[in-house]
């Protein structure tokens, strides 16, 4: 094996990459070897601004002392404790300090270890919850075309990508139903935060309602911003309408924040920034700011006590191995102080005009469809190649990265997040790099 910073062709070969052409990276590697703050270095020592915080999770920027501090200390004195029957303090603390941030009301939390986790222990807990008031016909799923909720079977199954699909239709969760995305090109493009129109598509609730009965609903599941699939910001009131329908039906609202959470929206979690309020929100991510895989699922009250009236004894038969691992508490503590310190919950707020001015300077450049943004999250969407779908996101991606960038790529999508440590020249940099890549094509 070469030294990390000299890898070989052959040594790239045992590695199989998550979500990548591996033949396409293998053949031209982008690889990272260190960060700090806004940047990474390439193993060449090139320094890459980080557009994206590392994958929507490295909220206050990397290499921060405290976190790594905290998660070394946390495991010199506690390694690892058995999260089932038994306890430590930091896993308590945290759930508190969750607790803090969270919208009044959902005041529980589950821990996780990922966002797909988080996804599909929410949807058990809705599932379990209506069982345990004795109301177990409530089984079906309402995902949202478009959705990205992770990659295990619960998360494919409400999710709407349509390669998930294909792929494992066979094995899909059954009793899922879908809403249509709110993507609207044609009413809402260069629409400057939240679009005007398409509220009127949380109506489709209240047809699958009809269709199925409200009497074997147990939940709807939505991300508040979609991201993966290119940044759909939901139009004015269209959450609201969500609520009104769930509420009116009996129907759990499952919010799943694990890249809108923690900041990215100007508010600590998208639910305040909507002024909506879910049954439960899926966290992951930024919880410890990229540090230590980690999830969580904030719980209302009236869930977690409907699972507290029957005969004692373990009321969920779920949990994992690493729920709230020390280190990971560690880390997460570590990330909420700096968070609040900081100012870095509402901080995106007052980058945002900037953000968007910048953003929307892009309109007039060749191949732009859209441009919509949201806090510290843009989208920008390019008209594709004709028949190679995802060429030109692909390419300006990768150009991105060669001029100093890294951006995210959505097929022919272009995805932005920085951390939210980010300084306005810094902005200047991330669209004067776009500006430039565009004008190249
Ligand atoms: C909304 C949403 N849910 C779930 C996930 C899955 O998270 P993880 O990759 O940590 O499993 C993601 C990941 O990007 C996400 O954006």
């Amino acid at each position: 094996m070469s030294h990390a910073n000299t890898l070989t062709r052959e040594d790239l070969e045992a590695l199989w990459l998550p979500f990548t052409s591996n033949r396409q990276f293998k053949a031209s590697p982008r690889l990272l070897a260190r960060a700090s703050g806004m940047h990474y270095w390439t193993p060449d020592g090139r320094q890459i601004l980080d557009a994206v915080a590392g994958l929507w999770c490295v909220n206050a920027g990397h290499g921060r002392r405290e976190i790594t501090q905290a998660v070394a200390g946390q495991l010199e004195t506690l390694d690892y404790a058995p999260p089932f029957q038994m306890g430590h303090p930091p896993a308590f603390v945290l759930a508190n300090e969750l607790v803090r941030i969270a919208p009044a009301g959902l005041d529980h939390v589950f821990f996780t270890n990922s966002g797909s986790e988080s996804v599909d222990t929410a949807l058990k807990i809705a599932l379990a919850y209506h069982r345990a008031r004795g109301a177990g016909t409530r089984t079906r799923l309402i995902g949202r075309e478009r959705a990205y909720h992770g990659v295990g079977f619960g998360g494919i199954s409400v999710g709407g990508i349509p390669t998930n699909r294909r792929t494992w239709s066979a094995s899909l969760v059954p009793g899922v139903d879908h809403l249509p995305h709110t993507h609207d090109l044609e009413r809402n493009a260069f629409s400057r935060g939240a679009p005007a129109y398409g509220a009127e598509r949380a109506d489709e609730l209240e047809r699958l309602v009809a269709l199925h009965d409200a009497s074997n609903i147990a939940a709807v599941i939505v991300e508040p911003i979609a991201g993966s699939t290119g940044v759909l910001v939901p139009p004015r009131g269209y959450l609201q309408r969500l609520r009104e329908i769930c509420t009116r039906h009996g129907i759990l609202l499952i919010f799943d924040e694990v890249i809108t959470g923690f900041g990215r929206t100007g508010a600590p979690f998208a639910a305040q920034e909507f002024g909506v309020q879910p049954d439960m929100i899926t966290l992951a991510k930024g919880l410890t700011n990229g540090c230590v895989p980690m999830g969580a699922v904030l719980v209302s009250k009236a869930v977690y006590e409907a699972f507290m009236q029957g005969p004692e004894g373990i009321e969920l038969f779920h949990g994992y191995t690493y729920s709230a691992h020390p280190s990971a508490c560690a880390a997460g503590l570590a990330s909420l102080d700096i968070y609040r310190r900081e100012g870095l919950l509402t901080r995106a707020k007052s980058l945002a005009p900037q953000w968007e001015e910048a953003a929307h300077g892009l309109r007039e450049l060749p191949h732009v469809l859209d441009i919509r943004n949201y806090g510290l999250i843009l989208g920008l969407e390019l008209a594709g190649e004709s028949g190679r779908p995802g060429a030109r996101g692909f390419e300006v991606y990768r150009r991105c990265f060669e001029r100093g960038v890294l951006v995210r790529q959505s097929g022919d999508i272009i995805a932005l997040s920085p951390p939210l440590i980010i300084e306005p020249a810094q902005i200047e940099q991330i669209f004067e790099t776009l500006r430039a890549v565009l004008r190249e094509r």
